[in-house]
């Protein structure tokens, strides 16, 4: 098992940081909407995680044809989907899994999605209920909740559903189910989650329309889609980590570059403002979403609580966490039962941590409650296979030291990670 040793830092940093992760949500859709055109897609800055390297290759094994120079991926959609000789493997990937269980149940043909052992256990219910209500076909453990999932795709019937949980992932499947069948679907959750896939297929040329009852109105392609023609922006959750870096750190200022500036995926950063950080966004350029640089400086953090809009900022909460162990004064998490089915249950992966590390809390059903005003002990963590809570940790060694065990899972999402947090300390 790999483990990573992090030194505190000595001094402080001023950096600018111009090669953080693409965005992962993002990239998933470049490859899974080329496959609705029937023209080459040119995809600049695909993120080169192991999740979305999945994902493309599961478009190549629906028949699609990538081509990678290394800095340009143009992906060829067949002009018929095929049916796999082989299991279509979504590695650690929930939102591989989710969006293309929608995709492929519009599609004629037998497919088995299958993941990782994390994966595995993840529920699958939330798309899969909803699915073989509209007609499509999907077994898999547990009534259909577990992987690996056997669909046999088909025709669709429209659908209007109001979701009970706030997720991107659903409504995505939904919507990539609802854009194949013949009549117009309508879909609501009760906070817009990302709208990445709203905003993409919106640029092909699909029509999905979102009322200002908060419904979505998805209507079926008559055609098929113009290309996509992208550069990925930065993953502004990836960015979040060196957010979190500068915002504990003394004097310390960060400027990063290129993000995502979806107000659907920036409120960590608006809570981090609030706990007392200074921040700054600079929008620069308008393709598909707005995009612009971040930049961060340190200043004494206050306790917060985090009760709203959660699904905009699930994501951070585990960076945020280490926030708040340091902040003057306690912080709540509440209403974010979700961290429990995220890559690990996200609730005990960080407290389990935080009281290695000397950090006072309470655990809810929901949430937790961080004490502050912590003087962060170095300690040995383990990631539980969860990127995001061995990154997250890995950010609080930069005050106390950390060893962080299992750190493979890194790979997924951000494998330059390690790189850049060696770079705060030149
Ligand atoms: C994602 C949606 C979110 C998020 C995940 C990526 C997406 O999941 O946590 O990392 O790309 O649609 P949920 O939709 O389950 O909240």
């Amino acid at each position: 098992m790999q483990k990573l040793n992090i030194a505190p830092l000595t001094k402080s940093f001023d950096i600018i940081i111009d090669n953080i992760a693409s965005d992962k949500s993002i990239s998933h859709r470049c490859a899974m909407f080329s496959l609705f055109s029937d023209k080459p897609s040119t995809i600049k800055n695909y993120l080169r995680g192991e999740d979305t390297m999945d994902s493309l290759k599961i478009a190549q094994k629906l028949g699609a044809i990538v081509e990678d120079d290394g800095e340009i991926i143009k992906i060829t959609p067949p002009s018929k989907l095929s049916e796999p000789d082989d299991v279509l493997d979504c590695g650690n990937a929930g939102t591989g899994m989710r969006l293309y269980a929608g995709l492929l149940s519009g599609i004629e043909g037998s497919f088995v999605l299958t993941g990782d052992k994390y994966l595995r256990g993840r529920p699958m219910k939330r798309v899969t209920n909803p699915l073989r209500d509209i007609g499509a076909k999907i077994d898999g453990r547990k009534d259909g909740n577990l992987a690996p999932l056997h669909i046999r795709g088909g025709k669709l019937k429209s659908f209007k559903y109001h979701s009970p949980i706030d997720s991107a992932q659903i409504k995505s499947a939904l919507i990539l189910a609802g854009i194949q069948s013949d009549e117009v679907s309508y879909y609501k959750e009760d906070l817009l989650s990302r709208d990445h896939t709203e905003r993409m297929l919106n640029g092909m040329g699909a029509k999905i329309t979102t009322k200002e009852d908060g419904w979505i109105e998805i209507n079926p392609l008559k055609e098929k889609l113009k290309p996509l023609n992208i550069t990925v922006p930065t993953d502004p959750s990836s960015a979040f980590f060196f957010a979190i870096a500068a915002a504990i750190t003394p004097q310390a200022k960060v400027t990063l570059k290129n993000v995502t500036l979806n107000p659907t995926r920036i409120e960590a950063y608006k809570i981090l403002e609030q706990m007392g950080a200074k921040i700054t966004y600079i929008k620069t350029q308008d393709v598909y979403e707005p995009i612009g640089d971040i930049v961060v400086e340190h200043s004494q953090l206050n306790g917060v609580t985090v009760d709203k809009n959660i699904a905009w900022l699930i994501d951070e909460l585990p960076a945020l966490s280490i926030a708040m162990s340091i902040a003057n004064g306690k912080s709540v998490v509440k209403n974010a039962k979700e961290l429990r089915v995220k890559e690990s249950d996200r609730i005990t992966a960080v407290i389990d941590n935080l009281k290695l590390c000397g950090v006072g809390y309470i655990e809810y059903d929901d949430g937790y409650l961080i004490e502050g005003n912590a003087t962060l002990q170095k300690a040995t963590i383990n990631s539980q296979g969860d990127h995001r809570i061995a990154m997250s940790f890995a950010i609080a060694g930069l005050l106390c030291g950390m060893e962080v065990e299992d750190i493979q899972c890194i790979e997924t999402s951000f494998p330059n990670f390690n790189e850049i947090l060696d770079s705060l300390k030149a």
